[in-house]
């Protein structure tokens, strides 16, 4: 949440920082700044996207090689001109832009205005740079880069900060705990970022701040040390995302882009894990704890968001597959509980970004109980990859619609080979099972191209008429009950229409009091070993006059019958159901909200990367 840039070296400075917001513009889009020096400390931000940003900067041709930038997602302050970043100290000569949240902002707020402090915003941000400027001005022999450590031991909370001071116009201090900051090593300048996407344009060598460091930047040099001030030595990373790969390539909008993409993320998760020809799965990420994890009490899977219904789904393979019992938990709640988890457990935590706070201090606490902490992760560096002991990439290239649909299909991908991989080390599936499953899961790829090719024209017709219906309910058994739960997600998040997902039986149990013939029911039936209870199920609703709309196998013809519209797509094990029943869904909420005019790669309130807790 909240993207950072910043940049030091020859190029001009507002362009760079511009086009690495805009990169951003997924972790937050409430208000985006800039703070540049030229002759002195000159800032340019304000309420909206970055776009209005680039008008005001092309209007005010103020001109720098070093800069800092931010796109805000509030936490504290309404998005206004006042509350965006970067924040000012009181004599205007030290710019602040923060991502996280300093909890005890009130507490040193009230201090700082008692010993005279004027503030100007409702943010937290902007007690950094007045407590830095406090005590660099008033503390004897206190450099500046001293001044910030001092200020840092005050401050309790989370924070990717960076920061400048007229006073040494050539270098940008930057410092991590708890929110995401890399940095982009070129030839005489550097770069500075929430994550890779606005440097990969222009070196792909990184070195990732961990939590309690912090670095100091000019164009040819940088320092990185602890807050305590020990220096340290860094490993640089070589970026493998391509710029291909974060731009939009034609598309209308990122999230139609990477719905389109999956049959190749797909594929891709798979690449030289699956072999087909041997009927043999080999997860490298894992094999150094493969022992650990066969011989696991249970496994707990703790996730936000959509990666919560890709931990669904990880429930029933590992107990189908691997006969693993299985708890799956919201990574928020996990935290707070008394979770009983130790030694001889295993905690799976799932995660696009590998940044989510909750999902990041769930990892931390079943580690600190002496669980081991596996992680299925899409971002190579992020924080969760590095801190697990042992995990598996999904490979699904930068997602950046807010909006997750390709991660979630190879987070799956990444659970059925877990699963299977799990049964076969443990006996319980055969040789020959084994080829089955393998086979058929490398057809997938080949199926999801086709039902993007042969589905999409039937949904937006669909969408069309159902664009302005007020809720939705999403109806599945199994496999695709998660599935029910991610189809009304992302019909929520993008299109602002109310829809619940709910097991199919479980409708008896309150919301069948809903349905009329207002309501549109989505029913994910496309399971064989559900299929008879799924078809009483649309009965009742068909009963009560909703207006069915189903996703099922080809040649059904009871629930087409029944259906007042019906997707049909191939079909495969119900076990990988859900990696083909999820992509209708994905293109029907995504064209419902075209319709509304909604803006679906940056919806209202979200953000792509939830760092706070
Ligand atoms: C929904 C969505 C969110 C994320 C959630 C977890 O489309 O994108 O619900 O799934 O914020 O994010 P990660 O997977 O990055 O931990």
């Amino acid at each position: 949440m909240c993207g950072i840039v910043g940049y030091v070296g020859d190029r001009e400075a507002t362009e760079i920082l511009v086009k690495g917001l805009k990169r951003l513009e997924y972790r937050g889009y409430d208000s985006a700044g800039v703070a540049l020096i030229n002759h002195g400390l000159v800032v340019q931000k304000g309420k909206g996207k970055v776009i209005a940003l680039e008008k005001a900067l092309k209007a005010d041709g103020v001109k720098s090689n070093i800069g800092i930038g931010h796109t805000r997602w509030a936490t504290h302050g309404e998005p206004n001109d006042v509350n965006s970043h970067p924040h000012l100290s009181e004599s205007g000569k030290i710019a602040v832009v923060h991502n996280g949240i300093i909890e005890n902002y009130n507490t040193l707020k009230k201090q700082l205005i008692e010993r005279g402090r004027t503030f100007q915003s409702q943010t937290d941000t902007e007690i950094v740079a007045q407590l830095l400027e406090e005590i660099y001005t008033t503390s004897k022999g206190v450099n500046f880069e001293q001044a910030i450590r001092l200020a840092l031991k005050q401050i309790v909370g989370t924070y990717g900060l960076a920061i400048m001071n007229e006073e040494t116009p050539d270098r940008i201090f930057i410092a991590r705990k708890g929110s995401p900051l890399l940095l982009g090593i070129g030839e005489d300048e550097m770069f500075i970022a929430s994550d890779a996407s606005p440097i990969v344009e222009y070196t792909n060598k990184v070195i990732y701040l961990d939590d309690g460091e912090m670095a100091i930047v000019t164009r040819d040099s940088y320092k990185v040390k602890t807050i305590d001030d020990y220096p340290l030595t860094k490993e640089v990373h070589e970026l493998a995302i391509s710029l291909d790969a974060i731009e939009k390539a034609g598309y209308p909008h990122f999230m139609l882009k990477e719905i389109f993409e999956q049959p190749r993320s797909i594929a891709d998760c798979m690449r030289g894990r699956i072999n087909p020809d041997t009927g043999k799965i080999v997860l490298g990420g894992i094999e150094d704890v493969i022992d650990e994890l066969i011989h696991a009490k249970r496994i707990v899977i703790a996730a936000c968001g959509t990666s919560w219904h890709s931990a669904l789904v990880g429930e029933y393979l590992f107990e189908q597959l691997a006969k693993t019992p299985v708890e799956v938990e919201y990574a928020s709640e996990f935290r707070y509980r008394d979770p009983l988890i130790g030694k001889g457990d295993v905690l799976l935590v799932i995660s696009q970004s590998g940044e989510t706070a909750d999902t990041l201090a769930a990892l931390r606490e079943a580690k600190a109980r002496g669980a081991m902490v596996l992680g299925i992760c899409n971002v190579v560096g992020s924080t969760i990859s590095r801190e697990t002991d042992a995990g598996v990439f999904t490979h699904a290239g930068p997602e950046i619609g807010v909006a997750s649909t390709k991660a979630f299909t190879a987070q799956v991908v990444v659970l059925i080979m877990m699963a299977l991989e799990l049964g076969q080390r443990k006996g319980i599936l055969s040789q020959s099972e084994m080829n089955k499953y393998i086979k058929e899961l490398s057809k997938i790829p080949s199926k999801v191209e086709y039902i993007l090719e042969h589905t999409d024209e039937a949904i937006q017709k669909m969408a069309s008429l159902f664009t302005y219906a007020p809720n939705f309910l999403y109806l599945g058994r199994s496999y695709n009950f998660p599935v029910a739960l991610e189809g009304a997600l992302k019909l929520k998040e993008i299109s602002y229409i109310h829809a619940e997902g709910y097991p199919a039986a479980e409708m008896k149990h309150g919301p069948i009091a809903l349905i009329d013939e207002m309501m549109p029911v989505v029913v994910i039936a496309a399971t064989d070993h559900t299929n008879d209870k799924m078809i009483s199920n649309i009965e009742e609703v068909k009963a009560r006059k909703g207006r069915i709309i189903s996703i099922m196998n080809d040649d059904n013809p009871e629930v087409e019958q029944l259906s007042e519209f019906h997707i049909s797509i191939p079909t495969t094990a119900d076990c990988f159901s859900p990696l083909l029943t999820v992509i209708p869904l994905q293109l029907l909420s995504y064209y419902i909200a075209v319709n509304r005019g909604c803006h679906v790669d940056q919806p209202r309130n979200l953000a792509k990367s939830v760092t706070v807790e």
